[in-house]
């Protein structure tokens, strides 16, 4: 079965009007190459951006998202500082990134976590949900335990995982340079491939990798065939390294 390759950019708090060249870039190279295999390249910069960038990039191979959507279920209303699921879906975007640890650190619980993700559903926005144990957990064997609680904790019953892309996100991965070895990697996919298959009925959940990934280490990275993408943080924000990644994952 083909199945798609997503390469997913978060830019966090990072870029500029001006940055829609790295998109431009990544565009002209995909429509110059071909590859065997299904890809998706979504680029996930912050909110001020969306309108501008959806509106002079249209492209088969390249969608947006949001990195966040008010936990609030309204589409607009006397909420100062939110931006509904409906704004950001409007703005162009069609995915939000819920549950990264950089945000559950800030101000994301489970209850808003769940919350957030069926507003975003119901308004049409296919959420990547981030999962993944910070070091203590790890070094306790605490990892798969942790992604447990976090998945139901934050997923309903009855959630349609046509609408969903778990992002596996060791804490300890993120922007440290670490990846975790392919053991630790296969242990953890086949673990999460079985428990969403016995708990949420689903064969062929989208399950994807974030932490750390470069130029250098995807094509190992790549060996994992249950890793179906990657979440992108640094190197994602200049286009020569995000199109080095997609190159180097289908050599
Ligand atoms: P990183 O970030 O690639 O810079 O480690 C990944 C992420 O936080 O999504």
């Amino acid at each position: 079965m083909s199945k798609t390759i997503y390469f997913i950019a978060n830019w966090k708090m990072n870029g500029n009007f001006h940055s829609i060249t790295e998109i431009e870039n990544v565009n002209n190279f995909l429509r110059k190459n071909v590859f065997s295999k299904l890809k998706k390249i979504i680029f996930c910069p912050p909110s001020n951006l969306l309108v501008s960038f959806t509106k002079k990039i249209k492209a088969k191979l390249i969608d947006f998202g949001a990195q966040d959507i008010s936990k609030i279920d309204f589409s607009h209303g006397p909420y100062t500082g939110q931006l509904s699921a409906k704004m950001i879906k409007d703005s162009g975007a069609n995915y939000v990134i819920i549950g990264h640890s950089e945000k559950r650190l800030l101000d994301e619980d489970y209850k808003t976590i769940k919350k957030k993700i069926s507003i975003a559903i119901k308004n049409k926005l296919k959420v990547i949900f981030c999962i993944g144990e910070n070091l203590s957990q790890k070094n306790k064997n605490l990892s798969f335990k942790t992604l447990k609680n976090q998945i139901t904790n934050s997923l309903d019953k009855k959630i349609d995982f046509n609408n969903l892309i778990i992002a596996y996100e060791p804490i300890w991965s993120i922007g440290t340079g670490i990846i975790p070895s392919n053991n630790y990697l296969d242990q953890i996919y086949q673990n999460l491939k079985k428990f969403l298959n016995e708990k949420y009925k689903v064969k062929y959940p989208v399950l994807i990798y974030g932490g750390s990934v470069t130029t250098d280490n995807v094509a190992i990275l790549a060996k994992n065939s249950l890793i179906s993408g990657f979440l992108i943080g640094g190197a994602s924000l200049r286009s020569k390294s995000l199109i080095k990644i997609i190159k180097n994952y289908f050599k």
